[in-house]
């Protein structure tokens, strides 16, 4: 009898016990979710952290940021020339007036520009244009916490978090705009959101 207690208490606790496996063996998923966007044809994206923008003779004129959206034009040799719009704010191009989501860097930046890369340069695919940085955005700010999603902020509020953030990641001033330009390219009021 008291064998039969024993044992049926075991049973009886190995149903009570139910661990979430979920949380046990998964503890933060691996990517946070962004929005599959479908692109016109002669869309590109800048696959490269930096890519050097050139003219006409091939003089560089700028640098231009991984992620940004181009407009294919025509392509000679291993060069392709894009173009692209956004707002001038002083040498920079970028998504908004409040220099935003920074597209380019250049002396001679216009609202409207076009320019030669390299075609090794450009994708189709606007996730692989972001991988890299994504990649480096994981590693450097789960440590403390899960990893927020670009969309839970607007454009603006990213620039102060990261701001307030750069000393807990310890990552350069420029590591640091490398990850603000992703997550406000994917912010709640972004470029791709
Ligand atoms: C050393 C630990 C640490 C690292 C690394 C870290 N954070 Fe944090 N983070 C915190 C703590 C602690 C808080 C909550 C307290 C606060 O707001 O300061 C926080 C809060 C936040 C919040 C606010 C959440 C909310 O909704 O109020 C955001 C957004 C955030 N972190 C983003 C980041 C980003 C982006 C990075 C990478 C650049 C990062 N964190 C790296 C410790 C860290």
């Amino acid at each position: 009898m008291r064998k039969i207690i024993g044992l049926s208490l075991i049973t009886l606790s190995a149903f009570a016990y139910k661990p979430d496996y979920q949380q046990i063996f998964l503890p933060t998923p691996a990517k946070v979710e962004t929005k599959k966007q479908e692109f016109a044809k002669d869309i590109r994206f800048i696959l490269d952290e930096k890519a050097t923008m050139l003219d006409e003779n091939q003089k560089q004129i700028g640098t231009i940021y991984e992620g940004t959206m181009v407009k294919l034009i025509e392509t000679k040799g291993d060069l392709a020339k894009v173009s692209i719009s956004g707002e001038v704010v002083g040498d920079k191009l970028a998504f908004n007036k409040n220099a935003e989501f920074i597209y380019l860097e250049s002396k001679n930046a216009k609202p409207e520009m076009s320019f030669w890369v390299k075609s090794s340069s450009l994708t189709t695919d606007k996730d692989a244009a972001f991988e890299g940085v994504e990649v480096f955005y994981y590693d450097s700010c789960t440590s403390c916490h899960a990893a927020h999603a670009p969309s839970e902020h607007a454009i603006d509020e990213w620039d102060a978090y990261l701001g307030a953030m750069q000393m807990n990641a310890k990552i350069t001033d420029e590591q640091k705009d490398r990850i603000l330009r992703y997550m406000q390219a994917h912010s709640s009021n972004g470029a791709f959101k």
